[in-house]
């Protein structure tokens, strides 16, 4: 069978994208986000998520079709995310993809978000030899992988114990009065400031703690300490070095997700790693990662930072692998599960 054409669409939290690809090869990605809506609550309002993805689904379908120079009738599967995220948000994508697999009469597969953001690197890079080591950083996610098959075997072997990274990202900045989404934001300030400003905890990395959560993160006391760090200042009526803070943050969170995963591939002997999700198109964490791994011996994959954040084409190349490994197609019966581990 030649390279499988792949349409695939994402609609698990404020993202609305469709994507096409032809095996590895990235024929279209469609993204509309909701993100501007959200920012005023300072988080993603399902059900202003939901009704964002009712509005943007058809458009951005239509883009994506225009964009591959691609008819429906050439499509070999349709492809969507069935979870994990938010379930309204879920609903819209899947019943947009179960209409698109009716009236077309192609295999529907339901994937997982999660598979999905370990899979895009394949776009970027190619075929990943396995076994590899995987981190997967998002606003809803921080989980360290061993990919033994993108398509069928991704083992867990540690994870966040409280707060995503994402979500810390976006916590801090909503102390330092940064709008959300955080991330970026933060990224920017931090490339002005210094990171050695102040010292922040790194989480979860006493001896005592890497005897039980060795690949395990915790970024609930980093966020309490800037928040503490903060609050002191403001108190004593200093001001707050905004981009140090930043910086120093940004330093202490990238500095444990990079020695876990060093230490994850060497554990494990792992001579390929790969970042995905929201978190891994941050700059601090890509240098480090790549210097790290460097001088580990391990050959690291970095997707470019626009395939990091959700998009359609991720899930559209992981339904590629599902097929090429003979997968089976979905029921149509196939509901949305929000909490897919
Ligand atoms: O994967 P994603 O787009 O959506 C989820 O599945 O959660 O990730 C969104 C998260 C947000 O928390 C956002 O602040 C963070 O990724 N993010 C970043 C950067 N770009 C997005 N965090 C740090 N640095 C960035 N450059
Ligand atoms: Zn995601």
């Amino acid at each position: 069978m030649s390279e499988p054409l792949i349409l695939g669409i994402e609609s698990s939290c404020d993202e609305t994208g469709v994507g096409i690809v032809r095996g590895n090869e990235l024929l279209a990605n469609e993204v509309a986000s909701s993100v501007e809506q959200h920012v005023r609550f300072g988080g993603v309002v399902p059900e202003v998520a939901s009704r964002a993805h009712l509005e943007a689904m058809v458009p951005a379908l239509e883009r994506a079709l225009a964009t591959a120079d691609v008819d429906l009738s050439e499509l070999d599967g349709i492809a969507v995310t069935a979870g994990p995220g938010l379930m309204g948000a879920l609903v819209v994508g899947l019943a947009s993809a179960k209409a698109l697999a009716a009236y077309t009469n192609k295999p529907l597969y339901g994937l997982n978000h999660l598979a999905g953001h370990v899979a895009v690197d394949l776009l970027d890079h190619g075929s990943l030899p396995t076994p590899a080591g995987a981190l997967l950083v998002s606003g809803g996610h921080t989980e360290l992988l061993v990919v033994n098959d993108i398509a069928t075997d991704i083992v867990q072997v540690g994870g966040t114990i409280d707060d995503a990274a994402g979500e810390a990202y976006d916590k801090v900045a909503r102390v330092l009065g940064l709008p959300y989404p955080g991330g970026p934001v933060i990224d920017k300030a931090a490339q002005l400031g210094d990171p050695k400003a102040i010292r922040f905890p790194r989480g979860l990395t006493t001896r005592k703690d890497l005897e039980k959560h060795r690949f395990d993160y915790s970024f609930s006391g980093l966020k309490t300490a800037v928040s503490r760090w903060v609050e002191t200042r403001e108190r004593d009526g200093l001001d707050v070095p905004l981009n140090d803070v930043a910086a120093s943050f940004q330093e202490a969170a990238c500095d444990v997700l990079t020695a876990k995963a060093v230490d994850l591939c060497e554990h494990h002997g792992l001579t390929h790693f790969l970042i995905g999700g929201g978190v891994a198109a941050n700059s601090r964490l890509r240098g480090l990662l790549e210097e790290r791994m460097a001088a580990a011996g391990v050959e690291l994959r970095r997707p470019r930072p626009g395939l990091c954040t959700d998009n359609g084409a991720m899930i559209a190349v992981l339904g590629s692998e599902v097929v090429k490994k003979g997968g089976k197609p979905s029921s149509m019966d196939i509901g949305a599960n929000s909490g897919l581990p």
